[in-house]
């Protein structure tokens, strides 16, 4: 038979004119291309946005692991949103909205929150205990910091917190002159668990970190930040100068 689509069954034939019929020059939805801000798939929209900063699955990327089921305990969808659309100025983490001047409409950035919710978050995961609040309710005293790295970062990242054999720096100029005081609180409190970095209760197993702590030591790190003039995130009005 030459002529595929002569079906006796007219409706027959109109559905396969839809479906298998080479109607040359008829799109087949493949060839639709799709603006890129229609697309509202969260799956998509992660994976062409964000992926390849914070992970395929949310986690083992050099950026925070914001698919951890904690980070998404502690964490509310006003603040993922409102990173998401503005950045985090002065590091990788640049405005994603587009009212900020970033691609994604307020309905992608949406989408993409309630993705990481409904693909990554963990009801349970707290076991019913209460996690640290995620943004600091007071500015820490990095001299009791120092102390609290002691107690509790020193025993893998060395005391001068400049690494051991088997973990990396973390007072490194480079790496603290491009993470903001926030992104140091994410990480204190929901570790890195990906890379076998513990949260904020299992640094010393038994004794988690109170939220004073938790600040005091990241005002420690902080405060070994080189200080640069110009648009640093760093919240320090002092000179410039003092890399290394
Ligand atoms: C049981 C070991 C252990 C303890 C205790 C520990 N860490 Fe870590 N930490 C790690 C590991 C492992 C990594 C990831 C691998 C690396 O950076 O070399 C890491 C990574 C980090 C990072 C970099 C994370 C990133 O991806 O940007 C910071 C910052 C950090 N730790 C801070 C701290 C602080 C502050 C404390 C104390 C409150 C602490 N850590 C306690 C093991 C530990
Ligand atoms: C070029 C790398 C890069 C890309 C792409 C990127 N991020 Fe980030 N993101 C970062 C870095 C670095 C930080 C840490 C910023 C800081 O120090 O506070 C961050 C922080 C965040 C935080 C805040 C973590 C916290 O401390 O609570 C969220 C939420 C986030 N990113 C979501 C996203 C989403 C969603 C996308 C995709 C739409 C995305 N990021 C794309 C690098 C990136």
């Amino acid at each position: 038979m030459k002529v595929r689509c002569a079906l006796p069954a007219l409706a027959f034939a109109a559905l396969l004119a839809l479906t298998a019929c080479d109607l040359p020059g008829k799109p087949t939805p493949a060839d639709i291309v799709q603006r890129p801000t229609d697309i509202l798939d969260p799956v998509v929209l992660y994976k062409q946005n964000c992926a390849g900063c914070h992970g395929a699955d949310g986690k083992l990327g050099p950026a925070p692991p914001i698919g951890d089921p904690v980070y998404l305990a502690i964490v509310d969808d006003d603040a993922v949103r409102n990173t998401i659309s503005k950045g985090r100025p002065g590091t990788a983490m640049s405005a994603f909205a587009q009212s900020e001047g970033g691609m994604l409409t307020s309905k992608q950035v949406d989408a993409i929150v309630q993705g990481m919710r409904q693909r990554w978050g963990k009801a349970q995961v707290l076991q019913g205990g209460t996690a640290p609040p995620y943004a600091a309710k007071a500015p820490g005293n990095s001299q009791r910091g120092a102390a609290a790295f002691a107690t509790f970062c020193a025993s893998c990242h060395g005391s001068d917190g400049k690494g051991t054999a088997k973990v990396g720096s973390i007072v490194n100029p480079f790496y603290l002159s491009l993470i903001t005081d926030q992104g140091l609180r994410t990480i204190v409190i929901v570790g890195r668990p990906d890379f076998n970095a513990p949260d904020w209760r299992n640094n010393v197993p038994g004794h988690p970190m109170t939220d004073q702590e938790i600040s005091d030591v990241v005002a420690w790190l902080a405060a070994q930040r080189p200080m640069i003039a110009s648009s640093s995130p760093a919240p320090t009005t002092s000179s410039p100068g003092g890399q290394q």
